[in-house]
């Protein structure tokens, strides 16, 4: 079954003690019993356990923010994706910016998270976007094409896989790309998708950066943007439920 659109998932990102992690995930989850779209939240892997036990009874999505490619073995500090899934994982991030640019990951070794999350059972979220370098340059679409086919593992599905396009330059910073960038990256992205997979139509597209409860609206009201992938808006439960039902969410 798709997800239902808007598709608003929030990064919490290295931020969250149990006490406040739980308290924000609770203050969701009493809006979230039902819900006529998706709303998801990732949290830290020290706390996803206990937030995934918070929320078990509403229709909120958790996930990890980043996964290992092999099932266990001697990676220090790692997390594998069937970890998170047993601590009540459905979703995890991988190929975030943070950890690209950050920490130097490759897109070799993207694909092989990504790889190995869909083959537990998560709902992988691949992030691509280009540093501002390459975005006052001109070469977005190159750096995305080189993200894509060096990330984007063939096994994808729309069930199983979702891209979320966060352009370097615009996370965290109050900077946005403007609506006209945003429509024409998203309807170059799905022409991407949907010549190469057979139903690359359907594989949901969110956009990540910047994105608050003034700008969601219009971002997710684009014809190719399924739904906003959110960092620092998302740690506050009044701010992140606006940005859902902005996006049409009830
Ligand atoms: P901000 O919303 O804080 O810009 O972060 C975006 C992001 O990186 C989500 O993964």
């Amino acid at each position: 079954m798709p997800l239902a659109r808007p598709i608003v998932f929030g990064n919490w990102k290295m931020h969250g003690l149990r006490a406040d992690a739980l308290a924000l995930a609770g203050s969701l989850a009493q809006r979230s019993a039902r819900l006529s779209a998706t709303l998801g939240i990732f949290p830290p892997a020290t706390v996803l356990a206990e937030v995934a036990r918070r929320v078990a009874d509403t229709a909120l999505m958790v996930g990890g923010q980043d996964c290992h490619d092999k099932p266990e073995g001697p990676y220090t500090g790692c997390i594998s994706a069937p970890m998170l899934k047993d601590a009540g994982a459905r979703a995890v991030i991988v190929g975030h910016s943070e950890r690209r640019h950050g920490l130097g990951e490759s897109d070799d070794f993207v694909c092989r998270k990504a790889r190995a999350a869909i083959e537990s059972g998560l709902l992988t979220v691949l992030c691509i976007g280009e540093t501002e370098e390459e975005w006052l340059a001109g070469r977005r679409f190159e750096v995305l094409t080189r993200q894509l086919d060096g990330s984007l593992p063939d096994s994808a599905t729309a069930e199983t896989l979702l891209i979320a396009y966060e352009p370097v330059w615009a996370i965290g910073t109050g900077r946005t790309p403007s609506i006209e960038d945003i429509r024409e990256t998203h309807a170059w992205l799905r022409r991407r998708l949907a010549a190469r997979f057979a139903d690359g139509a359907q594989m949901a597209l969110l956009y990540g950066g910047s994105v608050k409860a003034a700008n969601a609206a219009e971002i997710m009201a684009q014809p190719e943007v399924d739904g906003v992938l959110v960092g620092g808006a998302s740690l506050h439960a009044e701010e992140f439920w606006r940005i859902y039902t902005s996006g049409g969410g009830a």
